[in-house]
């Protein structure tokens, strides 16, 4: 890969932080869905807030609390910087956590430090390498996947489906052709489990079913009503271009909040599972938009198997609280868990949400 399109995926990455940091990013009108449930009340809940054990396991591991934090960043200097600390709050908790697209990583080997310092500072979680469909469509070669596998000692790989963000994206790849084909191809040769993420559109049961028969082991729905895509590529465009023209005005709106509500995911792979008994072992994972513990605690009992968040850490992070807004979340969840009656993770898991 040439140097100039080296330096153009750097500056998108460093972009894509100081927009999400310091834009209006968040969906309009739109959101997650959390907010239409509530768990039914145990007035009898027969434990002790202080036994309550917030552990479960992810991809056959026991992790410390059902939380990821998810792919973000790398790829420059000061993106190490950031893997850094969210490595180290990562390994305080023994929650997984996912590295940024590995794009720049392939092209050029100096940007390499900047995935791999994940891994130093985070040797015991698990730790998931990143890419996106656009390279999956073209064709990752054996030594794509090692690099990016052994720069993490990773266990396994998530691939981004970002169709709407590359559509707004000043420099943006729209051929998504060949997509599962390849997607088949690789999972039937890498020997780590891939997992397969939206980035704030959502994963429909249409499309999982698509996906989990091409071989990928856990979907991460990523869906609609916390960090819109398309408004971050659009404020880039507008900077880069001057004013916003390629869609009408009435479509534009519709566009930039584009995408499936987080629960609606969750609800619809649900469904989707118990369905298709052979699906059971997939395992589900919630984002897009988590704020808290609550929506953490929702997510296990529509089905997934632990939530994970972006752009709200990250904030956490720059202002010098990304470990006590976890501690807070995970405190959230001990609550919902003490009001349930849920002594564990598995316990919460069956317990009954009430549209409201
Ligand atoms: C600064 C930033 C950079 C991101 N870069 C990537 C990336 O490289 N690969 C990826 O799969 N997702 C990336 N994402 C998307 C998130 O992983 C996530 O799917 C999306 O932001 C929705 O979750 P949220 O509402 O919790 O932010 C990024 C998110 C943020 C905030």
């Amino acid at each position: 890969m040439n140097d100039k399109a080296t330096k153009g995926t750097i500056e998108r990455k460093q972009n894509h932080v100081e927009i999400c940091l310091h834009d209006n990013v968040a969906f309009n009108g739109k959101t997650t869905g959390f907010e239409r449930f509530a768990f039914e009340h145990d007035a009898l809940p027969e434990l002790s807030l202080s036994d309550i054990d917030i552990s479960t396991t992810f991809l056959g591991k026991k992790i410390g609390a059902p939380l990821m934090i998810s792919s973000m960043t790398g790829g420059y200097s000061e993106a190490a910087t950031l893997n850094q600390q969210l490595a180290e709050a990562a390994e305080q908790f023994g929650i997984p956590l996912g590295v940024g697209s590995m794009r720049a990583a392939l092209e050029n080997r100096s940007y390499r430090e900047s995935f791999a310092v994940a891994r130093k500072y985070a040797p015991s979680v698990l730790i998931f390498a990143n890419i996106g469909a656009p390279e999956i469509a073209r064709g990752l070669t054996e030594t794509d996947i090692n690099t990016m596998l052994e720069l993490l000692e990773a266990d396994g790989l998530i691939v981004h489906l970002n169709a709407a963000q590359e559509l707004f994206q000043p420099e943006g790849n729209t051929d998504f052709r060949h997509v599962l084909e390849q997607l088949t191809i690789l999972t039937a040769k890498i020997p780590v489990p891939v997992i397969v993420k939206e980035v704030g559109c959502g994963i429909s049961a249409s499309a999982a079913r698509r996906l989990i028969e091409a071989g990928v082991k856990v979907i991460d729905v990523a869906g609609a009503g916390g960090c819109s895509w398309q408004k971050v590529e659009a404020i880039r465009y507008t900077r880069q271009f001057g004013q916003e023209t390629r869609f009408s005005v009435p479509a534009l709106e519709e566009l930039l909040n584009w995408g499936i509500p987080t629960t609606q995911c969750l609800l619809d792979i649900r469904r989707l599972k118990k369905e298709s008994p052979c699906f059971s072992d997939i395992e589900v994972i919630a984002s897009g938009g988590i704020q808290c513990g609550t929506d953490i605690a929702k997510s296990l009992a529509l089905g997934a198997q632990l939530a994970a968040s972006a752009r709200h850490l990250l904030k956490a992070l720059h202002e010098g609280a990304l470990e006590k807004t976890i501690a807070s979340w995970l405190n959230d969840l001990r609550a919902v868990m003490f009001l349930t009656g849920s002594a564990t993770t598995a316990e919460l898991r069956h317990k009954t949400l009430i549209i409201t």
